[in-house]
């Protein structure tokens, strides 16, 4: 395990413990605009989405035995979700986990149509919302950059409306090489005008 300032980074399949739990618990606290459809309650959204996490596909900043923040890095081929269709009807009811299912698939498990080469795909950050502020997330990230052996990193799709999210990713040297415009409909719906991709080239 390294130091990263306040906190120990490791990968999520070596931390051991309660990690998924309360992986879940960040995911349902930070990635709320899409989950409250499914269900208006975090333990529901907790014990419905644990499963998903391909843990060795995450890091995970720890203090103690506290999960601070996490955040995934894939090859841009696997993926770090993936969504089974028995827990989420088990947690959500039949038909709520059935769309759960289909719907966040398609938001979560999207393909990379022509992945590149030598890139680490940077995704699914969050902090725990008492530990938010205190550099947990910058210290998964710095982690990445330093231990996996990509020559670049990108983050796909951030809502331009993330201003944490940019902040954080901007200060890591991350910058903006490409962006979406949303439909006139899904901007009204979301508030989100453009989605943002950012990359990083390692010196
Ligand atoms: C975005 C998020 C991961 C930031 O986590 P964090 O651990 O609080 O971030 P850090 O403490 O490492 O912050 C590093 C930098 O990010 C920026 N930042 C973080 N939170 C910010 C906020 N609320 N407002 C503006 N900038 C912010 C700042 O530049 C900060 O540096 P500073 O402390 O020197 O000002 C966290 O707010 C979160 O979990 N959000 C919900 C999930 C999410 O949106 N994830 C990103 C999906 S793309």
């Amino acid at each position: 395990m390294k130091h990263s300032g306040a906190f120990e980074v490791d990968r999520a399949d070596r931390a051991g413990g309660e990690v998924r739990h309360q992986m879940a618990e960040i995911f349902a606290d930070g990635f709320s605009q899409w989950l409250t459809y499914f269900s208006r309650d975090r333990d529901v959204i907790v014990n419905a989405f644990a499963h998903m996490f391909v843990l060795d596909q995450f890091y995970v900043a720890l203090a103690g035995d506290r999960v601070a923040a996490f955040g995934a890095c894939t090859d841009c081929r696997s993926f770090s979700l993936e969504l089974q269709s028995a827990p989420l009807r088990r947690y959500l009811g039949w038909f709520k986990g059935s769309m759960a299912a289909l719907i966040l698939k398609r938001e979560f498990q999207k393909p990379f149509v022509d992945p590149p080469s030598e890139t680490g795909s940077v995704e699914f950050i969050g902090t725990a919302l008492s530990f938010r502020g205190q550099g947990a997330a910058s210290a998964v990230i710095l982690h990445m950059l330093d231990h996996l052996p990509y020559r670049n990193f990108i983050i796909e799709e951030v809502a331009d409306t993330n201003i944490p999210a940019i902040r954080l990713y901007e200060k890591l040297g991350f910058t903006e090489y490409k962006r979406k415009s949303l439909s006139p409909k899904q901007a009204r719906r979301s508030g989100i005008n453009h989605m943002v991709s950012l990359c990083l080239e390692k010196a």
